[in-house]
């Protein structure tokens, strides 16, 4: 009996696990230079932590979420973002109480959402995201967004779109939200039955529906810019003029207004203005959150971040035709003729990959020939052939596959020879 693999998940096989290494590597070397620490949390969580965290009117908390019942009938739920697992694991390792604030957490690793599979929209997907919990300064607004764009900049993306919002404070937002309804209310039977819901239970998800975002409401809907405060405007102001200082361009679109609920003041994406990306165009989102720890039971500690997924960071550094991550080939192949060389190629081998030395032999019994072509298909920047009379005399024929110039090396020397000749 066969299987597949199930709908909306992926196997990242070798040659393309490589290109996924590649930008980890510039998401942990970024974080570094950021001084962002790594936080790695349970995949599962109790089911409340989202439907609190994340908001009951979500798309992701109703329709999304992966929840079971464990042995002892707990209800428990694949992670479907980051933010709420930070944000607990904060609150209850007291993080708080380090004398170093804000504390600055990032993630890498898979989230789960019973989404409709397409392409750049999967069920299991990775997320590398970052939060700065502890600071309600727009200068940390400015470098969440900051550090999400120079990892793409990094590793090699240009046609990139920062679009950003601001949902203000509670005051500015209950103003909106009175107004959403006013302007909604009176033809709400034309909308889906979720947005009926939605007028109640959290009116801005209204602009965020699938179903009627083409309805004329949506395009006269009072917006968000309308209402905030002085407070979030000049929070908001500052936020522009750090981004501006930077160097870092944007554009304010007050339609934007996020899938999850628990966010106040500073909502952006960063969008792939990349020809031919496909339908889906968004590479990142995130948001500031200034409740979300004292509604976990903690102090209050204001907190910012995005996520990202590396699925769709690779597919735009396709669509701009980008290459990384390939494989630029092994540092020796060794070629042996006969028993007693292979016999002693095995140690040999063991020596050189000790001493950091990427090197292969032949498993299969080849004949020389075979060897060779093995040698070529790994990319070998050294061949060395090993016989029994190269054995005798204490060497090993050694070939530069680039130039193929020939010499026998001392096997003494032979670790030297490759450290020194292949070390970039
Ligand atoms: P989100 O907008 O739900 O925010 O997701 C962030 C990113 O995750 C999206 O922009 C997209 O790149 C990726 N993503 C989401 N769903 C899928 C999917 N089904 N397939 C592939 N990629 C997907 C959050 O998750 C927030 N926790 C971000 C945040 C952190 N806000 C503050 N801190």
């Amino acid at each position: 009996m066969g299987f597949n693999i199930p709908r909306g998940t992926q196997d990242i096989l070798p040659g393309e696990s490589e290109r996924w290494q590649y930008v980890e590597k510039i998401a942990r070397e970024t974080c570094h230079a950021y001084q962002y620490k790594e936080i790695r949390t349970p995949i599962f969580e109790h089911t409340e932590l989202f439907s609190r965290g994340v908001g009951e009117s979500t798309d992701i908390v109703q329709k999304e979420m992966y929840t079971f019942a464990d042995k002892k009938g707990r209800s428990l739920t694949l992670r479907p973002e980051g933010t709420a697992s930070a944000v607990r694991s904060f609150v209850e390792n007291k993080l708080f109480a380090n004398p170093v604030q804000p504390t600055k957490l990032y993630y890498i690793g898979p989230m789960f959402r019973y989404e409709r599979p397409q392409t750049g929209r999967y069920r299991q997907f990775y997320q590398f995201g970052i939060e700065a919990i502890g600071s309600n300064d727009p200068a940390i607004d400015a470098e969440v967004i900051a550090l999400a764009m120079s990892v793409y900049r990094k590793a090699g993306l240009s046609n990139l779109k920062l679009v950003i919002n601001s949902l203000g404070d509670k005051e500015s937002r209950t103003a909106h939200r009175e107004a959403l309804i006013r302007h909604f209310e009176p033809r709400i039977d034309e909308f889906c039955s979720d947005c009926q819901t939605r007028l109640r239970q959290n009116p801005l998800r209204i602009l965020d529906c699938k179903k009627d975002r083409d309805h004329e409401l949506l395009k006269t809907a009072p917006s968000i810019l309308d209402y905030l405060n002085e407070e979030s405007k000049a929070y908001f102001a500052k936020v522009q003029q750090y981004l501006t200082d930077i160097g870092i361009a944007f554009e304010v679109d007050s339609n934007l207004v996020r899938g999850l609920d628990y966010y106040n003041h500073t909502a952006f994406e960063i969008m792939s203005n990349a020809e031919g990306f496909g339908a889906i165009t968004t590479l990142a989102g995130g948001g500031r959150y200034d409740g979300l720890t004292e509604e976990f039971g903690g102090p209050k500690a204001p907190g910012i971040g995005f996520a990202m997924s590396i699925e769709r960071l690779l597919a735009a550094l396709d669509a701009e035709n980008v290459n990384v991550g390939t494989d630029d080939g092994i540092d020796c192949y060794i070629v042996t003729l006969g028993d007693k060389a292979k016999d002693y190629s095995v140690s040999l081998l063991y020596k050189l990959r000790e001493a950091g030395i990427s090197a292969e032999i032949d498993y299969e019994q080849k004949k020389m020939k075979g060897q060779f072509k093995s040698a070529d298909r790994l990319h070998a920047k050294y061949i060395a052939v090993l016989g029994e009379d190269e054995l005798n005399q204490n060497q090993i024929n050694v070939k530069d596959a680039k130039t193929g110039d020939q010499q026998a090396v001392g096997l003494d020397e032979f670790i030297r020879f490759l450290k020194t000749n292949t070390e970039s």
